[in-house]
């Protein structure tokens, strides 16, 4: 069964009759594709009520982004999300889906709201630099979300590896008792990450798109199949070039863990890209073990 809640006190009234079921929570900005759809699938099998959130949060959108056009589409997700309960067979069983889409603005933020969750450390690199005051929005969202739907797991993707890293963090310093479960990113054919973003490229743009996901393939091979004290210094050289294409928002490697600069028992590495094609920003990024001997 498949229920859709439009706004807080809606939903607080549902979720008081889930007594003892677990609760699989999935946030988005709606407008699903086949990456969303693999976490509410992973959700629905480990947990009786998944909850899908659908709200396009302003306080992560800056000034100059996309926020007036990111896509909404509520008709056509609730779709994808039924077709998915007929497919994996749930109709008829205890399973439940719900989707929680704030009607408006204030039921997430009302009048006064003022609270800002900030993990500066986290927050000021990568995708940081470019868009200051989005992870304080996208933790703030996650943290409200977290208490109107209180679940045991919550499944975020990798793609966007440093929310990832945010959330798991702000969980931990706020001892929040809620179970991360980070997903692999899942890709088109030819391998570009899927993200409601591509929709805005055109057909040169989709194409161009790729040197994102195959320059951080090569710098993956490199690391797996050389020792670092050689991969660091021919992964610097592939960076360097590459950089002269003024694409590229940032191009970097970090471990993994801690979005630090690499050290000696850095274990898995962290390849990370932004790449601009006209107005649109896409990112990507691949984990690498480390090889020391
Ligand atoms: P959104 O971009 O809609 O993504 C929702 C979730 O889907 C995130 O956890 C994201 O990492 C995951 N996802 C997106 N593309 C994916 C792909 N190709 N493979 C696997 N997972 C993918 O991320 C947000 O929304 C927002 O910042 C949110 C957390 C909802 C807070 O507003």
């Amino acid at each position: 069964m498949i229920e859709i809640l439009r706004s807080t006190k809606q939903f607080d009234i549902f979720r008081k009759n889930l007594d003892k079921k677990t609760i699989g929570f999935v946030p988005t900005l709606g407008n699903l594709h086949r990456g969303h759809i693999s976490l509410v699938k992973e959700s629905l099998r480990n947990n009786d009520i998944t909850i899908v959130s659908i709200f396009v949060n302003p306080k992560q959108f800056g000034p100059n982004e996309d926020y007036e056009k990111y896509p909404r589409t509520l008709g056509d997700d609730t779709n994808k999300l039924k077709e998915l309960y007929r497919s994996e067979d749930l109709i008829g069983t205890d399973k439940q889906i719900a989707i929680f889409a704030p009607e408006s603005i204030d039921e997430i933020y009302p009048d006064n709201f003022s609270v800002n969750i900030s993990l500066p450390e986290l927050s000021n690199k990568l995708c940081g630099l470019n868009r200051p005051g989005h992870f304080d929005g996208v933790s703030t969202v996650v943290y409200s979300l977290f208490s109107i739907v209180r679940p045991n797991k919550a499944y975020f993707g990798q793609k966007d590896f440093q929310q990832y890293l945010i959330i798991k963090k702000m969980i931990e310093d706020m001892r929040l008792d809620v179970q991360i479960v980070p997903m692999p990113i899942k890709r088109e054919v030819d391998g570009l990450a899927f993200s409601s973003r591509n929709q805005y490229l055109s057909k040169e743009e989709r194409a161009d798109a790729l040197i994102l996901t195959r320059t951080l393939g090569e710098i993956k091979n490199v690391v797996k199949n050389t020792i670092w004290s050689e991969a660091k210094p021919a992964i610097d050289q592939i960076i360097n070039e590459s950089l002269k294409d003024t694409r590229w928002d940032y191009l970097t490697y970090l471990d993994s863990k801690n979005l630090e600069n690499p050290v000696e028992k850095t274990y898995m590495l962290g390849l990370f890209g932004a790449f601009k094609l006209g107005d649109t920003r896409l990112i990507d990024n691949k984990l690498v073990e480390i090889k020391y001997a």
